[in-house]
């Protein structure tokens, strides 16, 4: 991967983002960058490099995802380059290059989650939010419904092991979810 914006856009390209419609767009404020500045405060002089993942941690948490014009953005405040901060942010799973849905489902899809019952979640949510499993792929697992209101991702060990099948929606964790604990939660935050 060469170090232009070309590489940058490569990792969202093709990726449509109907949940952008529920989360501000992203667009550095004075509010932003001085979040930015307490962020990289927190290291010594010449690590600033260490700020890159907690300054993507807000960005997701502001804007849903990490667009590509947020990456060199967060280079810039971290005396980064743009291609370090898109290698971290396509290394970890928990970070997103597409925008999820304003409610996004996390499923556990390890072991004891799947043999009590977890294995049958990820296509009952795909089949209630109107996506296909199939379009899931290891490059890009998650998958947001048409309306972006909904999306759903498999993720590993929501350590909770003893009480599953366990999902997260949004930040909140639920535990030994059935297909009625789905049923109740989509239609409680359709509303
Ligand atoms: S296996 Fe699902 S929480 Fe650990």
């Amino acid at each position: 991967m060469s170090e232009t914006p070309n590489a940058i856009d490569a990792i969202t390209a093709a990726k449509p983002s109907p949940g952008e419609q529920h989360f501000p767009k992203f667009a550095v404020t004075d509010n932003l960058v001085e979040a930015a500045q307490k962020l990289v405060a927190r290291y010594p002089e010449g690590k600033e490099q260490s700020a890159v993942l907690p300054i993507i941690h807000m960005v997701q948490e502001k804007f849903g995802y990490i667009c590509p014009e947020a990456m060199p953005w967060i280079a810039e405040m971290c005396k980064s380059t743009p291609i370090h901060v898109a290698g971290i942010v396509t290394f970890y799973p928990g970070i997103h290059t597409m925008c999820p849905g304003k409610y996004h489902f996390r499923v556990c899809r390890t072991i004891a989650c799947s043999l009590s019952g977890g294995e049958e979640l990820i296509p009952y949510i795909c089949q209630k939010i109107g996506v296909n499993p199939a379009d899931m792929s290891d490059e890009e697992p998650m998958l947001v419904s048409a309306d972006g209101l909904w999306s759903v991702e498999p993720v590993e060990c929501l350590a909770n092991c003893g009480f599953g099948p366990n999902i997260m929606l949004n930040e909140t964790l639920y535990s030994q979810v059935t297909t009625k604990t789905i049923d109740e939660l989509i239609a409680k935050y359709s509303k």
